[in-house]
């Protein structure tokens, strides 16, 4: 990936109007317009009831509709602590905030994702998004790179490593409701994404004078397995499309924004969908999301579950390593939808 500016530092100067490279008149407006009442809402999903005897057959539907009509849900009670997420939110609101030499102590280095800066640039001529990221993997430990994670700060990185456990746990749940959900075998997830590959993004937005005319995250389905995503502070961003419209999926301080990755879309032959969605900005406030990417192991291979297959629904995907997969998926530029090219 090629290397940008911080767009932290630009928004600091006192300007009315942005540059060029963020100006994106192909994209629909950004605009969030005040929600319709009658607009549907991203489902709630309750990671409670899904564990309970009583409730379980029909939340596991809940979760089946969700997937398969939304491809994203917010996923309650999911046991993950209020304390934890709270104390999560502020060390990475400290750490934009540190000065930019500091920052860029983790800064990207050529041709490599992870660290500080900027996500998929990959030629002098790509629009820019109106936003920085901080991204590592966090496991397996094997894969961190010495000068990420264990480079942070104290608080920061033990944070994250509780982090990190914590929506490891709740992840490998959530993927076997879903097992349930789409009547595969659980001990195929279970192969696919144990030791899987864990990486977090943190993205930050700083407020922006003409709000309209950019886009904080480029439009996109995710490559991973699963997403486990929080909006801080509350601040509105994210939109999905859905049936042509973006829809704003509204922060809740106790949920996580779980969505469908490619991976999962190729497992389930196509049942569930990898759904396009971005972030919009605003010109008051700042915003900052986390997102953590559930994947399987490098060594998983990665195709449309056996169970899904049948004379009428033939494979709609081929099979490929998840370590191949990864490895087309960094190399491209951010696209509504990459997963085209597994298709048989
Ligand atoms: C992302 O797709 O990870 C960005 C979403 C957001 O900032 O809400
Ligand atoms: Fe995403």
């Amino acid at each position: 990936s090629l290397l940008v500016p911080c767009v932290q530092e630009l928004a600091k100067a006192p300007i009315t109007k942005v540059p060029a490279r963020y100006i994106r008149p192909d994209q629909d407006s950004p605009i969030i317009s005040s929600l319709p009442s009658s607009m549907p809402q991203v489902p709630i999903i309750d990671m409670a009831r899904l564990l309970s005897q009583d409730s379980v057959h029909s939340e596991v539907e809940k979760l089946h509709r969700a997937c398969k009509d939304w491809g994203f849900f917010q996923l309650i009670n999911h046991e993950v602590s209020c304390s934890l997420l709270k104390k999560l939110k502020e060390e990475t609101q400290e750490f934009f905030k540190l000065p930019l030499e500091e920052k860029m102590k983790f800064g990207q280095k050529p041709g490599d994702l992870e660290g500080f800066g900027q996500a998929f640039v990959v030629s002098e001529e790509q629009k820019l998004d109106w936003s920085d990221m901080l991204s590592f993997i966090t496991l397996p430990c094997h894969l961190r790179k010495p000068h990420l994670m264990p480079k942070l700060s104290h608080p920061f990185r033990d944070v994250i490593e509780e982090y990190s456990k914590e929506v490891e746990k709740v992840a490998l749940k959530t993927l076997m409701f879903m097992a349930k959900a789409l009547k595969i075998e659980e001990e195929e997830m279970e192969e696919m994404f144990s030791n899987g590959l864990q990486a977090i993004r943190m993205n930050y937005y700083p407020p922006c004078p003409q709000p309209e005319q950019v886009i904080g995250f480029t439009p996109h389905a995710d490559g991973s397995g699963i997403t486990f995503l929080l909006q801080v502070d509350q601040v509105e961003g994210l939109q999905i499309k859905k049936d042509g419209i973006w829809i704003p999926v509204i922060p809740r301080p106790d949920a996580f924004v779980v969505n469908i990755g490619d991976v999962i879309q190729i497992v389930s032959n196509g049942e569930y969908n990898s759904i396009e969605h971005r972030a919009v900005v605003n010109a008051e406030n700042d915003r900052i999301s986390i997102a953590m990417f559930i994947n399987p192991n490098l060594g998983a291979e990665i195709g449309p579950s056996p169970s899904l297959v049948t004379p009428e629904k033939p494979a709609r995907f081929m099979r490929i390593t998840y370590g191949d997969f990864l490895k087309k998926y960094m190399s491209k530029e951010l696209k509504k939808s990459n997963i085209e090219q597994y298709y048989i």
